[in-house]
C-alpha cells in the first residue's frame, strides 16, 4: 500500500530549506514515527516524484541523502528500502495522537472539585427561551456608551496602559482610590486607596482572603444554609466546617456563641445584608452581637457584601466593617452586580498588611487587572453616572421585586413559600413538599422556562428544596411570562 506521501511530506515553497532535504526530513520523521517500518521499499524515484509533484532529480537527491545518513539502502534491480536493522520504534497507527488523554494516571492525586453547574442545566438558549437567573442585574439598564466613549478615548491616547504597567499590582490606583470615596459615602467606611485592592469580582477576593487566613485542618464557620461557592473555596483549602443555622434574622448569633465556646475558629465567613441563597438581612441586634464575638474570640471575618446597594425597605444597612472592628473584618464586594456578569471587578478592604499580602497573591494567579475597564469604571465613579445608574435601577427592581412577589404570593400559594426581602435581586423560593425542585427543574424547560438560579435540593441541602429566583433580570412582560409559565409546570407536575 502506498501512503499518502503528498499529505505527510508537506512541501514548502518557497523556503530556506531545498526541496530535496524537505522530502528526505520528511521521511526520516515518518520512519521515526514508525510510519515506514524498517525493511519496507520505498517508492521508485519516478514514482515518488509524481506522488510529490515534484521533479525526479529532486528525489533521487532526497534518496542520495537518506543513503548517505543510513536511512535506507539501494538494493540492485529492487531499489530503495528502510534499512532493516534499524533500532526504531513500533510501528503506530494513522489516528491522530491524543496527548491529552481523558484521565492521566495523575488524577488521583489532583485535588477533586464539584462539578458547580447543576446537572442538566443548558448555557446555550434560544431567543424566545425565558431564563430565571440568579440574581444578576438587566444589562439593558448598564450605561455602556459611557463605557464605550470612555474605552474609545483611552483606545485613541496610544499607549495609555504604558504608564500603568509596573505598578497599580492591587488594581489601578485611580480605581482604587475612586472606589474608597464610593465606598465611604455610600458605606459609612473611613478608608484610603491602601485598604483596598480590586479583584475579579467577589469571587476572587473570597478565594485569596482564604487562601491567606486558612491552613488545613482550620475550624471555618458558614451559615446554614450557605454561598456554595464560598463553602468550596474553604474545603477545597482544607478547612473544617461548622455551620450556624439563619432565621428570620439572619445567622442565629447565640448559636453561634455557643459554638465559639467549643473550640477554636479561625475564619467565619458571613454575608449579613440579602443573605445569599436566603436573601435575609440581618437585624440591628445580631449586627451587635456578632460584632461583640467577633472582638471577644479574637475571629477573622469575611463580610461579603455582594450586592449592597440595592436595599429597597430604607436605606442600606451599615455593614459590619463600618464599625470598630480592630482590622478583623476583610469586607468584600463587587461591580458585577451594578454593572452585569461580564463587568469582573470587585475589591477587597481590609487592614493594610493584609492587602500588601493579598496583592502579592493575587499576582501569582492574576499578573493585573483589565486596566481599561477599571480606568473607565473610575471615571464613571467620578463623574457621579455610576451613582445615577445606581439610583435608576433601585428604582426600577424595586418595582420588579413587588411585581414577582405579588405574582407569585397571588397564584402559587399552594406550592411556594417565600418572605419578602428588604433588598437585592432574588427571591428565596421554598417549594412545598408534594412539589420536588428535581421534578420542576426538569419539567420547565419543555416549556421553554429555564430556572438558573441556585437551587438547593440535593445532598446536605435536600430539605430545602428551595431555589433563587432573580427578578432584577427581567422586565415586567417577562417576569408576568415567567410566573405563568412556572404555574403552569407546577400544575402538570
Ligand atoms: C454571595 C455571593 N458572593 C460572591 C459572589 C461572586 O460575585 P462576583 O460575580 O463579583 O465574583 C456571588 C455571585 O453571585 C454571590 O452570590
Amino acid at each position: 500500500m502506498t501512503l499518502p506521501f503528498n499529505t505527510l511530506i508537506p512541501i514548502e515553497r518557497p523556503s530556506h530549506l531545498p526541496v530535496y532535504i524537505q522530502v528526505s526530513n520528511g521521511l526520516v520523521n515518518l520512519i521515526r514515527d514508525g510510519k515506514i517500518t524498517p525493511g519496507t521499499f520505498l517508492p521508485g524515484t519516478r514514482e515518488m516524484a509524481e506522488l510529490l509533484s515534484i521533479h525526479r532529480k529532486t528525489t533521487i537527491n532526497a534518496y542520495d541523502e537518506l543513503a548517505a545518513q543510513g536511512w535506507i539502502e539501494a538494493l540492485p534491480r529492487k531499489g530503495f528500502r528502510v534499512v532493516p536493522d534499524l533500532p526504531i520504534v513500533k510501528p503506530r497507527t494513522f489516528k491522530p495522537k491524543n496527548n491529552f488523554p481523558a484521565a492521566p494516571a495523575i488524577l488521583p492525586e489532583l485535588l477533586a472539585l464539584p462539578a458547580l453547574v447543576r446537572p442538566g442545566a443548558v448555557s446555550a438558549y434560544s431567543e424566545d427561551d425565558l431564563v430565571v437567573d440568579d440574581g444578576f442585574p438587566d444589562t439593558q439598564l448598564t450605561p455602556y456608551s459611557s463605557f464605550l466613549q470612555l474605552y474609545r478615548q483611552q483606545l485613541q491616547l496610544g499607549q495609555p496602559q504604558k504608564a500603568w504597567l509596573n505598578k497599580d499590582e492591587g488594581g489601578l490606583m485611580h480605581l482604587r482610590s475612586s472606589s474608597a470615596g464610593f465606598l465611604n459615602q455610600t458605606r459609612g467606611l473611613n478608608i484610603t486607596e491602601e485598604r483596598l485592592m480590586i479583584t475579579r469580582g467577589a469571587q476572587m477576593a473570597i478565594y485569596i482572603t482564604a487562601a491567606l487566613l486558612i491552613r488545613p485542618g482550620d475550624n471555618v464557620i458558614v451559615s446554614e444554609p450557605n454561598y456554595f461557592m464560598a463553602d468550596h473555596i474553604f474545603q477545597s483549602m482544607g478547612a473544617v466546617i461548622h455551620r450556624v443555622p439563619v432565621d428570620q434574622e439572619g445567622m442565629d448569633t447565640d448559636r453561634l456563641a455557643a459554638l465559639l465556646q467549643t473550640g477554636s475558629f479561625r475564619l467565619l465567613y458571613v454575608i449579613p445584608h440579602h443573605h445569599h441563597p436566603t436573601t435575609v438581612t440581618m437585624s440591628s441586634a445580631r449586627r451587635m452581637h456578632l460584632l461583640n464575638l467577633i472582638k471577644q474570640h479574637q475571629l477573622w471575618v469575611i463580610e461579603d457584601d455582594y450586592d449592597y446597594d440595592f436595599h429597597y425597605r430604607n436605606n442600606p444597612i451599615l455593614p459590619l466593617a463600618s464599625a470598630e472592628h480592630e482590622g478583623r473584618i476583610i469586607y468584600i464586594g463587587s461591580y458585577t452586580k451594578l454593572l452585569g456578569p461580564s463587568f469582573r471587578i470587585g475589591y477587597l478592604v481590609a487592614a493594610r498588611q493584609i492587602v500588601e499580602q493579598a496583592i502579592k497573591y493575587r499576582r501569582l494567579m492574576d499578573i493585573r487587572g483589565d486596566f481599561m475597564m477599571e480606568s473607565a469604571l473610575a471615571t464613571l465613579i467620578d463623574n457621579g453616572a455610576l451613582g445615577r445608574h445606581i439610583k435608576r435601577s433601585k428604582k426600577i427592581y424595586a418595582t420588579r421585586m413587588e411585581l414577582a412577589a405579588g405574582l407569585i404570593a397571588g397564584t402559587l400559594p399552594h406550592a411556594i413559600h417565600f418572605n419578602k426581602p428588604q433588598g437585592g435581586m432574588a427571591l428565596w423560593l421554598k417549594f412545598r413538599e408534594d412539589y420536588p425542585l428535581a421534578r420542576i427543574l426538569a419539567k420547565a424547560p419543555s416549556r421553554k422556562l429555564h430556572l438558573t438560579g441556585s437551587a438547593y435540593f440535593e445532598g446536605h441541602n435536600s430539605d430545602y428544596n428551595s431555589l433563587r429566583f432573580g427578578f432584577a433580570s427581567l422586565p415586567a412582560d417577562q417576569l408576568k411570562n415567567a410566573i405563568t409559565t412556572l404555574a403552569a409546570v407546577i400544575a402538570g407536575s
